[in-house]
């Protein structure tokens, strides 16, 4: 892909550009490729430097309790309530470049944008980059995200990460004071709504040659930690009709997951994507397993009847071989509709950017934007990405659809500055 050159005024190319400086260290911590997860030094440099974008496109940035790092660029009058454009800025382990970050650099550029024009509105435009969407140091997803909806809970402060830190730990080491972690949460009154765009992570726009579409919903998303327990032994001495392998056993589940993921409607996936073995020595007949599953479909109904069909399938298997399973439910997302106005007003602004009727689709992916719906009607802009890879450092976008992409956010956001106009106005008469 080649990449014209930066240019100084707002341009989808600039937040592509800003999306590959921030792909690599010191904003990364994994020298070999991108890793960011939340609260760690790649997390700390990223935040600085977005901080000094933000402000040079006319916005005031801060750090709020939960590591999120946010932009506010004022309405006509102080105080107004604020549309907040965002994503986020954490990372899978070995991801790509625009996962998350893209959004983040687009709702950058769109106040970009206003600003080189002058253009205030009724209400102020926020730009947040959520420090935790992917759940990649601890076990659950959307961590920043739920302090700013307001739904974090007292017993997400004691979640470990990998090396046994926890997560009140990792925020007094990132510098931030715990006891002040619920001044993230946002008054319902603060925000008038939330929009997010992001690249589709699937195939579907570039199959059908289209730059962008507008998403109808979010799927549902269960995530579980199996924990697989049979007996250890020596390799070497244990006759195989007297094991207990944990590993041989987890290795079945997995098949079972992949198979009932499979049998289902096309929304439905089940994935396992991390497993720890004990001990984990060649010469040891493994005695315990820890792995992921994680279930989504287009409905809570689907999702869960799968999610049934898992534990039957593994307790079986967990029965035959003779080992204990426990599986504990660690996060369960709803399936979650866009809000229906700010849909269509999306729609609106894709056509006008396109000239082509648009498409609407479903998310397999999860986004901020599912959490951030109960705060605030939400909207959701997807462009295209090469092959629909994504979670892969091969991950790409093509520039002129990130053009396309601020084209349609900024229509988006005159279209909803005219409606608010509008229902302002009828409220008069
Ligand atoms: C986030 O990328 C998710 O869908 O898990
Ligand atoms: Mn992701
Ligand atoms: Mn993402």
């Amino acid at each position: 892909m080649v990449i014209p050159p930066m240019r100084e005024t707002a341009s989808g190319i600039r937040a592509v550009v800003r999306c590959d400086e921030l792909g690599t260290a010191p904003y990364s911590d994994d020298p070999a490729g991108l890793f960011r997860p939340y609260l760690g030094a790649g997390h700390a440099a990223t935040l600085d430097r977005i901080a000094a974008w933000m402000t040079e496109a006319g916005m005031t940035a801060r750090i709020d309790a939960a590591g999120n790092i946010l932009g506010r660029y004022e309405g006509q009058s102080p105080d107004a309530p604020a549309l907040m454009i965002g994503s986020h800025v954490d990372s899978v382990r070995d991801a790509g470049r625009y996962d998350g970050m893209l959004g983040v650099m687009l709702g950058i550029e769109a106040v970009a944008w206003f600003a080189e024009r002058r253009r205030r509105f009724p209400f102020a435009i926020e730009v947040i980059g959520f420090g935790d969407e992917e759940g990649s140091r601890f076990p659950v997803s959307m961590l920043a995200t739920r302090a700013v909806a307001g739904t974090l809970a007292g017993q997400d402060l004691d979640l470990l990460d990998a090396d046994g830190t926890s997560l009140a730990t990792a925020l007094e080491i990132f510098g931030l004071d715990v006891a002040r972690l619920d001044h993230a949460a946002r008054p319902r009154e603060d925000v008038l709504a939330y929009v997010e765009a992001h690249i589709e992570q699937g195939p579907v726009l570039e199959a059908e040659d289209r730059a962008l579409g507008v998403v109808s919903a979010i799927a549902a998303q269960f995530r579980f930690r199996a924990t697989v327990c049979g007996v250890a032994g020596h390799a070497g001495t244990m006759a195989m009709r007297l094991r207990r392998d944990a590993l041989a056993a987890a290795a079945e589940m997995v098949l079972a997951i992949e198979r009932i993921g499979g049998a289902g409607t096309d929304d439905l996936v089940a994935t396992v994507g991390r497993m720890e073995v004990r001990p984990g020595v060649p010469n040891v007949v493994p005695g315990a397993v820890e792995f992921s599953i994680d279930i989504r479909a287009g409905t809570g109904a689907v999702r869960d009847r799968a999610a049934e069909a898992v534990r039957a399938a593994l307790a079986g298997i967990a029965g035959a071989r003779q080992v204990t399973l426990d599986l504990e439910l660690q996060q369960d997302l709803k399936a979650t509709p866009c809000d229906p106005g700010l849909t269509r007003l999306m729609e609106q602004a894709v056509q006008h950017a396109m000239g082509i009727a648009p498409r609407t689709l479903v998310s397999g992916a999860g986004h901020d934007a599912m959490v951030m719906a109960g705060l605030a009607p939400m909207s959701m802009l997807f462009i295209r990405c090469a092959g629909g890879i994504s979670h892969n450092p091969a991950e790409a976008v093509r520039v002129e659809d990130a053009d396309l992409a601020l084209r349609a956010m900024t229509d988006f956001i005159e279209r909803f500055d005219a409606r608010a106009a509008a229902s302002a106005q009828q409220g008069t008469q």
